[in-house]
Formats: C-alpha cells, sequence, structure tokens
C-alpha cells in the first residue's frame, strides 16, 4: 500500500517518517512495525491532529514480515485479574505480528509439556506475605521441586506486585530464578511491576516482541537485573489513588451474647471509583498503648527525628510506618545480629522481642528502627454498591482474635477499624478485582458467602436492586447462631420479600446438636442448584479460603457428579470450564 494512502499525516510528519523508513534497517523497521502495532492494540495512540494534508507518492513501508519465531506459551497466575489481563494483552499483541500465542491461567496448564514448550512467558503476581497467587501454585511448587531440565525452553516473567509489600515481587523473581537453574534460557530481563504496571508492561511487551521477531535470542548474560523496578523502601507506591474517609457509621452486626464482633462500616469519600467485587485497603495504624511500652522498655525519645526514607519522629514511625505488631522471622534474624543475641527463627511481636532479648539502650534500639518492615495493606471486600451508595464504601470487618500465651490479643487492622469513632477520617485505597464480577443484568447467579463473605454479595445485592437486574439471585449465607450471627438479617429478609433475593439458604452451625454448614445447604438444595449451574448461572465464593472455600469445591463436584451423571474426572473437566468462562468465580482470602 503506497503512503500516500495514509492521508492522515501532514507534510512536515510524512517526511519525518520517510527519512525514519529510508535510513532503517530490515530490523529496526521490524522493530517498529511491532512497537506502534503494541501502541494501537494498547489503545495508547494520541489521537491524529486534524491536519490538512498534501498527498505526496512514496515508497512503500515493508510488508510485515513473518516473524522469527511463530509459536509461543503465555501463562498467567493471578488473583485478582491483573495478570491474566496482561497476558490477554500480550497475546492479542503477539497475534497482530503473526505469531501464534496460546494464553492458558496457570492452574490449568499442563505440567507435562513444560519440557516440550520452546518459549514460555509468564505473567505472574505476588501474593499472601511473598507467595504466588493459589492459582499458580502447582507450577511454582512443580518447578522448585521437580528437577526436569528444560535446556529447550527459552523464556521471561512478568512480575506483578506492589512495592507496599516487603517482599516485592517476590513469587515472579522465584519463578525466573527456578526455570534459569533448570537450564532454561533467560530470553528478556525479569520486569517487575508496581500497581501502576501498564507502562512496564507495555515496554517489557514491545521488548519481548522484538526479540521475538529477531529470532528469539536469549539475553546475552542470561542475567536478571536490567529493567528492574526500584525496590520497596526507595519507590513511593505508584499509581494507587489514595482516598480520605470519613466514618459515617460504625455498627456491631452481632447481638449480645455473640463470640463475634463484625462491624458495618459506612465511609464517605468524595468522589470514590469502585466496581462490586473490589476491596479497599487500609493501612493501620499501631496501638498507643504499645508504642507506649516500647518507649518505657528502650528508654528511646520519642520526639526525636530520625533518618527514615524522609526524616521522622521515632513515635510517627512506631504508629504510623513500621509493623510492630508480628514480626517475620527474617526481621528476628536481623534483630539478632543487631543485638547479638541468640534468638530462635519465629514469628514475635517487637514488645514481646524486646521483653526477652532486651536491646543494649536507646541508641540500639534506633538502630533496630532501622531493620524493620513497613506496615503492610490489609483489605476489606466492599459491601456497598456504586449504583446504590454513591460517595461512600461500606466494609463488613470481623475482628480477628488470638491468643498468645494465654493473653488474648486482636489483630492489627481489625482493631484498629473497629475501634475507629464516627468522623474520623483516614486513608484508603481500592483494590480492583476484574476476576470477581457481576455477570450481565440477565444472568442468573449464586453467591456462597458465609461469614464476612457476606460483604460482596451485600454489594451485588444493592447493586443488582438498584439497575434494575431482571437475573435472579440466590444466597448461601452461615454463621455460628440466627439469634445473634445474622448478619445484615433485615436487609436479607427485605430482598427476600421484594424479590431481589429468589432464594436464600441460611446455615448457623451451633443452632443444634451437630454442625450445619453451607456447604449443607448445597448438598440439600443440589438438584435445584445443579438446574440453575445448567441454566448458566454463575457461581460466586467469597470468605475464608480454608477450609470453606475448599469444601465449596468439593462440594459442587459431588454435585455435578451426582445430578450431571458424570464420572469424577468428568466433573473436574466440567467445574474447570465453569472456571475458565469465567462462571464460577472466587475472592477467598
Ligand atoms: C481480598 C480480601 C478481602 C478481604 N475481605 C475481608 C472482609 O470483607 N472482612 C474481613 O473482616 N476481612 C477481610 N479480609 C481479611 C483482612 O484483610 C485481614 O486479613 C483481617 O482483618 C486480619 O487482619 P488484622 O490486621 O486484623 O490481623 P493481623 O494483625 O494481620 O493478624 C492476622 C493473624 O496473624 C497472627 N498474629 C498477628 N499478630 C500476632 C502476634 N503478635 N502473635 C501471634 N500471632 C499473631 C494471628 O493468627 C492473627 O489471626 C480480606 C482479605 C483479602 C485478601
Ligand atoms: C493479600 C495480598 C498480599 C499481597 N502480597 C504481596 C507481596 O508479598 N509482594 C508483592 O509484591 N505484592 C503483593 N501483593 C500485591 C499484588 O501482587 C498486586 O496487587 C498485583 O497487582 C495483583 O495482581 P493479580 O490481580 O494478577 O493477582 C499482595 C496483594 C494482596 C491482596
Amino acid at each position: 500500500m503506497p503512503l500516500k494512502n495514509m492521508n492522515m499525516l501532514a507534510e512536515p510528519k510524512l517526511r519525518a517518517l520517510q527519512d525514519l523508513v529510508k535510513t532503517s534497517s530490515k530490523e529496526e523497521l521490524i522493530w517498529m512495525n511491532g512497537f506502534l502495532a503494541g501502541l494501537l492494540s494498547n489503545g495508547s495512540a494520541v489521537s491524529a491532529p486534524q491536519a490538512v494534508v498534501q498527498e505526496q507518492p512514496v515508497a512503500a513501508p515493508p510488508a510485515p514480515a513473518a516473524p522469527a519465531v511463530q509459536k509461543i506459551t503465555i501463562v498467567y497466575g493471578t488473583e485478582t485479574g491483573n495478570s491474566k489481563k496482561l497476558a490477554t494483552e500480550f497475546a492479542t499483541k503477539a497475534k497482530k505480528q503473526g505469531i501464534n500465542a496460546k494464553v492458558v491461567s496457570l492452574d490449568q496448564y499442563r505440567l507435562n509439556d513444560l519440557p516440550k514448550e520452546e518459549y514460555l512467558f509468564t505473567v505472574i503476581s505476588t501474593q499472601g506475605e511473598g507467595e504466588p497467587p493459589a492459582t499458580a501454585k502447582k507450577f511454582y511448587d512443580h518447578i522448585h521441586n521437580n528437577g526436569t531440565r528444560l535446556d529447550k525452553l527459552k523464556y521471561g516473567v512478568l512480575a506483578l506486585g506492589d512495592t507496599s509489600y516487603p517482599l516485592f515481587c517476590k513469587a515472579g523473581e522465584d519463578v525466573d530464578n527456578q526455570l534459569h537453574k533448570l537450564g532454561a534460557q533467560r530470553m528478556v530481563s525479569l520486569q517487575k511491576c508496581d500497581t501502576d504496571y501498564q507502562a512496564d508492561a507495555d515496554a517489557w511487551f514491545a521488548q519481548v516482541l522484538q526479540k521475538l521477531q529477531s529470532g528469539g535470542v536469549p539475553a546475552s548474560n542470561g542475567t536478571t537485573t536490567a529493567t528492574v523496578t526500584a525496590p520497596a523502601a526507595t519507590k513511593k507506591s505508584g499509581g494507587k489513588k489514595v482516598y480520605t474517609g470519613t466514618v459515617l457509621t460504625n455498627i456491631n452486626l452481632n447481638d449480645r451474647g455473640s463470640s463475634k464482633a463484625t462491624h458495618h462500616i459506612e465511609i464517605a469519600a468524595e468522589g470514590v471509583e469502585y466496581l462490586p467485587g473490589d476491596s479497599i485497603g487500609v493501612v493501620a495504624e499501631n496501638p498507643e498503648g504499645v508504642i507506649r511500652a516500647i518507649v518505657s522498655l528502650t528508654g528511646v525519645d520519642a520526639s526525636k527525628i530520625v533518618a527514615a526514607t524522609e526524616p521522622r519522629t521515632v513515635y510517627d514511625l512506631l504508629k504510623k510506618k513500621l509493623n510492630i505488631t508480628w514480626l517475620p522471622e527474617r526481621v528476628v534474624r536481623n534483630y539478632a545480629k543487631l543485638v547479638q543475641q541468640d534468638i530462635p527463627d519465629t514469628k514475635i511481636s517487637l514488645l514481646d522481642l524486646l521483653r526477652i532479648y532486651p536491646v543494649k539502650d536507646a541508641a540500639q534500639f534506633e538502630e533496630v528502627l532501622g531493620i524493620l518492615e513497613p506496615i503492610t495493606p490489609r483489605l476489606y471486600s466492599i459491601s456497598s454498591s456504586p449504583a446504590a451508595h454513591s460517595g461512600e464504601v461500606h466494609i463488613t470487618v470481623a475482628k480477628d482474635t488470638f491468643m498468645v500465651n494465654d493473653e488474648r490479643r486482636c489483630g492489627l487492622c481489625s482493631d484498629y477499624l473497629l475501634q475507629m469513632p464516627e468522623n474520623t477520617s483516614f486513608e484508603f485505597y481500592v483494590h480492583r478485582n476484574n476476576q470477581f464480577r457481576l455477570p450481565d443484568h440477565d444472568k442468573d447467579i449464586i453467591m456462597i458467602g458465609p461469614g464476612t463473605g457476606i460483604a460482596a454479595f451485600r454489594s451485588f445485592l444493592w447493586e443488582r436492586d438498584a439497575v434494575g437486574a431482571t437475573g435472579r439471585n440466590w444466597l448461601f449465607f452461615g454463621e455460628q447462631h440466627f439469634q445473634t450471627d445474622f448478619l445484615y438479617q433485615t436487609e436479607i429478609q427485605n430482598w427476600v420479600q421484594t424479590g431481589v433475593l429468589t432464594h436464600v439458604s441460611l446455615a448457623f452451625s451451633r443452632d443444634q446438636p451437630y454442625k450445619v454448614y453451607v456447604l449443607h445447604r448445597m448438598l440439600e438444595q443440589a438438584m435445584e442448584l445443579y438446574r440453575w449451574i445448567m441454566d448458566g448461572a454463575y457461581i460466586y465464593v467469597c470468605g475464608a479460603r480454608e477450609p470453606m472455600s475448599v469444601d465449596v469445591d468439593y462440594t459442587l463436584l459431588q454435585i455435578i457428579e451426582r445430578f450431571g451423571g458424570k464420572k469424577p474426572t468428568e466433573a473436574i473437566e466440567f467445574l474447570d470450564k465453569l472456571k475458565e468462562e469465567g462462571r464460577y468465580l472466587k475472592d477467598v482470602y
């Protein structure tokens, strides 16, 4: 096609393009071709100015050359959909360049295919404390525990993470290192991405595609450095839009006599943007009493300004920045070195550590401040709906309590939120979960959400009611006692009355001599449940990862076997297909 047909390019630009084309080698032209295709498929190319055009005959640009590498596999491990989104974008870009790109979730990837693979690109996030997402665990364990050589393989890893966490992009880093150890050749350096991952990911895609176009040559020295994003300590948390919220309501949903405390917290936040299925991330402040005890134990001057990433008082660091409630073993090891004492590898609070293995003096404690890690954000599923509660987010927070040496203690962030008086302001961000979205309005949904799992489904139900969705809604909810623990009872009953909830199945585990959980209710309603699934219903699970969500898997398999007349392997395939179709979705923790 002659370039004159590109009648959107004004004269000076056209000339510049011609000059560039004339002076470029074939490889450079191929690279530019890929780069522009990448920009366009990403929708990030700037819109063309309205120029008056002068047509000029010029030399034809090179026809897209067949890529040197024709087939690649892109695998992803994701918890909230970011890695899947990027893997899919990468595949689209590769396909536009004539590369046959297969995209597979790591939980669907056949591990036996790995030694046969020639080009494998992994997009993987980090979860928990530096762990791979649950869907990537099998792959992660396999490459770490199975010594099969991968000498044929050329690979690249795009690691997603968040610099607010001390083990930034650890899972991706591990996969990158481990594939290298197994003999695979690193084609491009590991790219670590913060929460504002798009630009880094796009640059990485362009780099990989360029290499694939020119023959898939591995990185010359095989090391992992190059374009790695700065580490946690030096990079400010990128791309997160931080909102200031004001607590409007903070009430306990459990009645007197309950062994639990689950608070419904309404937060006003101007301009807050989210979708049902999202969570908010909160960085808690440490409890005042613990800080006072630490100051008195160490003799440190709380008002002294010390140099951290920015100068702050000791008090400020202890209150707002540093994790002091539950130190990871690596921090305890560093503490042992610093205070030169023998301390077993263990997790412990800073106060307990200081009591058992005291610092020499206040100056040594100031050094301890330097080895502590930041407080990590905790997530809470949003229980409100943008359509029904404009300018607000609601959350449903269960008090986390546990015993340490016969003393009852509370989790940091749940306690911080539960104690927050009305009118208090605090900061939060929205953590998007593109994996956990409502379907079209006319689709049926089955929601399985015992305990705080109800939070996301309160959001779903308010939203579906507000937008007039026509699909049917079935809720499975469970707690300990009907009398004291039926969270959002009035709202749920109203939804039943108004027909928003077609079915509600309740399980109060401790109201009878034997335990009854949502699984039992699912089995009791198995035939109807199976009918809903066959009619196209979407299944959602929210709440405790273990044992609840694992038991739900197992229960669904039983139902599919029994009512679908399927063998166990066929039932697994059936459930896998539902997952692939995005009809079996989990948000579990
Ligand atoms: C996607 C997602 C959505 C979520 N949604 C919700 C929700 O809607 N509602 C909700 O309530 N929660 C939700 N959570 C869980 C929530 O993020 C927190 O994990 C939970 O509130 C506990 O945090 P915490 O800071 O209170 O406890 P932490 O301080 O983090 O303590 C957690 C555990 O660590 C141990 N521990 C901590 N300190 C010590 C110590 N000094 N000594 C011994 N052991 C210790 C205890 O076992 C304790 O139970 C969600 C999590 C995720 C990932
Ligand atoms: C509970 C939780 C724990 C996390 N732990 C880490 C971590 O240890 N290191 C890290 O770099 N990122 C961590 N992250 C951030 C995620 O990796 C980041 O949000 C990423 O974009 C998620 O991608 P995904 O949607 O593909 O799972 C954590 C996120 C959550 C919700």
